[in-house]
């Protein structure tokens, strides 16, 4: 079946210090990889790093956010193939913060997912409601339509490598967690719809985290659920001994 992944996303988190404190302390610890596998989304500056302190282990290095391009006058950002070249495997697409924070576009997303996966890295791409569409109702609504965009004119077998991270707005680092029954439904209609769209091989391969306050005390109920595969975790990923908890519970 489905391998669990359970990634840390560390957002705008941690010194230089921190980050190797962090790999110094979790050496030797991480569950291997037939049980689960362990990600770390970090800050660009410490992606090169993270790659040379975790070899040899399963735990891989991630970012944040890239640019779609593979080079050019951009300034400030990086490119998919800067990533592949320093050994980044992982990289978050679309989370909420970017939608909301630096204008990331459905659009932008799909351009976005193409350029990871055309470089060989595994998209981990965001979708998730407001509190105000889950008041009214639009949570499957809003959350089949980024899945139809992310996705669109993206190969089944490419489909198959993507992961997808249900995160509801309203439970990001708020303390508020959709409880379990309600994270299997929103992640059970992503996986009907990327069956509608990719066919049932892509639905039954895709893997589907649940991300917004997922804590050591809430993990085990979520990975219970048929359609939840991992977690996508901000603040319980900042330290070591909570986010080795989190990649035992995920094995
Ligand atoms: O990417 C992670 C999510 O935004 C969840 O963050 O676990 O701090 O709620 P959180």
């Amino acid at each position: 079946m489905r391998k669990p992944i359970i990634a840390g996303n560390w957002k705008m988190y941690k010194t230089h210090e921190e980050a190797k404190r962090f790999a110094a302390e979790v050496r030797g610890l991480v569950p291997d990889a037939g049980q689960v596998d362990a990600v770390i989304c970090a800050p660009a500056l410490f992606l090169e790093q993270l790659v040379t302190e975790t070899k040899g282990q399963n735990l891989h290095i991630g970012a944040q956010t890239m640019h779609e391009e593979d080079s050019g006058a951009f300034t400030g950002e990086i490119s998919p193939v800067q990533l592949k070249d320093i050994g980044v495997e992982y990289i978050i697409i679309g989370h909420s913060e970017r939608r909301q924070y630096f204008n990331e576009t459905d659009e932008s997303v799909n351009r976005k997912v193409k350029a990871a996966l055309a470089h060989g890295l595994v998209p981990i791409m965001c979708v998730g409601e407001t509190l105000e569409q889950r008041e009214n109702g639009d949570t499957n609504r809003v959350v089949q339509e980024q899945v139809k965009a992310g996705l669109a004119d993206i190969s089944a077998a490419d489909v198959q490598k993507t992961v997808i991270a249900y995160e509801p707005i309203w439970a990001i680092g708020t303390g508020k967690t959709a409880t379990a029954e309600d994270a299997n439904t929103v992640c059970q209609v992503i996986r009907e719809k990327v069956a509608e769209l990719s066919g049932q091989e892509s639905a039954d391969a895709v893997r589907i985290q649940y991300g917004g306050s997922v804590k050591p005390a809430n993990i085990q109920e979520l990975m219970g659920m048929e359609h939840i595969d991992g977690a996508l975790v901000g603040g319980a990923s900042l330290e070591s001994e909570s986010f080795l908890k989190l990649l035992e519970a995920g094995a």
